[in-house]
C-alpha cells in the first residue's frame, strides 16, 4: 500500500501557503474531464491498433522480484507524444511494479518496452534517463540533505552543462523552487517534495515521464496543486504516464486510462470513459460510487 510520510511516522512539515498557494479557480477550470475515446475494453487488438504510432509502449511485459513468482502477468500500454495516461487498480495490483518495469529497475521475465520503435527493455535507468525517459518514484524521491538547487542538479548529473538552461524550464513550472532553491529537501512539506522531485525528473528534458502517486500523502487542496501541475509539465510538451490512488481524479485529468488488477490490464479506455463506465465503478472506483 502507498503511505505518505504521516503513515511512515514521520513529521510532515506545514506547507508554506506562499510556496504553495493553491488557486481554487484553476482547480475548478482544471476539473473538466479530457478527451473522450472508445468503451473500456480488454480487446488486446486495441492495444496493438493504438500502439502502432505510439512514443512508448509495452507489450505483454511479463516481471517480477522473487524467482518463480510473476507481479506482471502481461501488460500492455502505450502512451502517445503529447498524452497523459493514467494507471489506477487497487492495492498490490503491480502499478508501481509496471513504471519500475518499464524503467529498467525490476527483471522483465517477458514482453517489451519500446521507445519509438526501439527496444529498451531491461536498459538501465540511466541509459534511459539519456534516451528521454523520466521516472519520480512513489517514495524517497528527493536527496533529503541536499538543497532544492543542489537536487535539481542531481537531475542533470549526466549532463552538467545543461543545469543553468534546464534550470529555467524548471522554474517557469514551479517558480517558487527557484525562489526557495538554498533550503533544504528536508525541510520541505510533502508537497514541495513533489515539485523538487518533478523538476528533477525533467532536468534531462524528457520526452516522457513516469509519475508514481505524485498525490499520496497530501491534503486535497495539495493534491489538486500537484494534479494541475501534472497537466502543466503535460501542457509543456512532456508526454506523462501516472499512476494514482486518487483514481476519480486521476482519470478526470488523464488523455486515457488504464484499470491494472492482479498484474493485468483490466480496462482501458479514456479517462472520462473510464470513469463513467459502470462495471469499473463498481468494481475499481467504490468510494466514487458511493458518492453518486
Ligand atoms: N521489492 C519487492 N520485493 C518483492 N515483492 C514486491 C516488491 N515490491 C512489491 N512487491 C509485491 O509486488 C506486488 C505488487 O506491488 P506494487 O508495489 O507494484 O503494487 P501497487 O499496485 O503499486 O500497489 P500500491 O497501490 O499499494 O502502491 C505486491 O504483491 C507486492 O507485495
Ligand atoms: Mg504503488
Amino acid at each position: 500500500m502507498s503511505r505518505g510520510p504521516a503513515d511512515r511516522g514521520e513529521a510532515v512539515p506545514q506547507t508554506d501557503p506562499e510556496l504553495f498557494h493553491v488557486d481554487q479557480d484553476a482547480v475548478a477550470a482544471d476539473a473538466t474531464t479530457r478527451a473522450d475515446g472508445a468503451t473500456a475494453t480488454l480487446d488486446r487488438s486495441a492495444h496493438l491498433a493504438g500502439a502502432q504510432t505510439a512514443l512508448l509502449r509495452c507489450d505483454e511485459l511479463v516481471a517480477g522480484y522473487v524467482p518463480g513468482v510473476n507481479i506482471l502477468n502481461g501488460c500492455d500500454l502505450f502512451v502517445n507524444e503529447g498524452e497523459l495516461v493514467g494507471i489506477i487498480g487497487p492495492n498490490g495490483a503491480g502499478k508501481s511494479t509496471l513504471l519500475k518495469a518499464m524503467f529498467g529497475l525490476v527483471t522483465v521475465r517477458g514482453g517489451k518496452v519500446t521507445l519509438r520503435g526501439e527496444d529498451i527493455t531491461g536498459l538501465k535507468a540511466h541509459a534511459l534517463v539519456r534516451k528521454g525517459v523520466g521516472f519520480v518514484p512513489q517514495t524517497e524521491n528527493v536527496f533529503p540533505s541536499l538543497t532544492i538547487e543542489e537536487n535539481l542538479q542531481m537531475g542533470v548529473y549526466q549532463d552538467p552543462r545543461r543545469f543553468r538552461e534546464r534550470f529555467e524550464f524548471v522554474a517557469g513550472l514551479f517558480p517558487a523552487l527557484a525562489d526557495r532553491r538554498r533550503q533544504r529537501a528536508g525541510s520541505l512539506s510533502g508537497g514541495e517534495r513533489q515539485m523538487v522531485a518533478m523538476g528533477r525528473a525533467l532536468m534531462m528534458e524528457p520526452s516522457v515521464i513516469f509519475l508514481d502517486e505524485p498525490s499520496a500523502g497530501l491534503s486535497p487542496a495539495l493534491q489538486d496543486e500537484v494534479f494541475i501541475r501534472v497537466r502543466h509539465i503535460n501542457r509543456a510538451g512532456v508526454s506523462v504516464v501516472m499512476v494514482e490512488q486518487n483514481a476519480r481524479r486521476c482519470l478526470q485529468i488523464c488523455d486515457r486510462g488504464y484499470v491494472l488488477d492482479q498484474g493485468r490490464n483490466a480496462y482501458t479506455a479514456s479517462g472520462a470513459d473510464l470513469a463513467n463506465d459502470p462495471k469499473v465503478v463498481e468494481l475499481y472506483l467504490g468510494t466514487l460510487a458511493k458518492a453518486r
